[in-house]
């Protein structure tokens, strides 16, 4: 096991990369980017309009709309509905779709 993945006798495909606030983040096919995060130790998606508190990956399923993020400039993508892909551009949402 390599960090919060579980590698042991999996075979995951090649791994890429993708972007989080300029970081660059592993994730291999078929991960959501929310997975892929999560595995990052990036528990953190959001933050909300008045409070600026965090927000972060709750229901898992595209339910709870708590994931959303700014993904290749448009917000409100729920990360755990969406894959990653090979160099794409995700940013922390603040309130209702600004990138942070
Ligand atoms: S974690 Fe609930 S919608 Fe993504």
């Amino acid at each position: 096991m390599t960090g919060r993945r579980v590698d042991d006798g999996l075979d995951r495909g090649q791994p890429f990369q993708f972007f989080l606030d300029g970081e660059a983040i592993v994730a291999y096919p078929g991960e959501s980017i929310a997975a892929a995060l999560v595995a990052h130790g990036r528990n953190v998606a959001r933050r909300t309009t008045r409070a600026d508190v965090p927000r972060g990956y709750f229901c898992g399923m595209g339910v709870c709309w708590d994931c959303v993020m700014v993904v290749n400039g448009t917000p409100n993508v729920r990360t755990c509905r969406t894959e990653a892909a090979p160099n794409m551009k995700v940013q922390t949402q603040r309130g209702v779709g600004e990138a942070s």
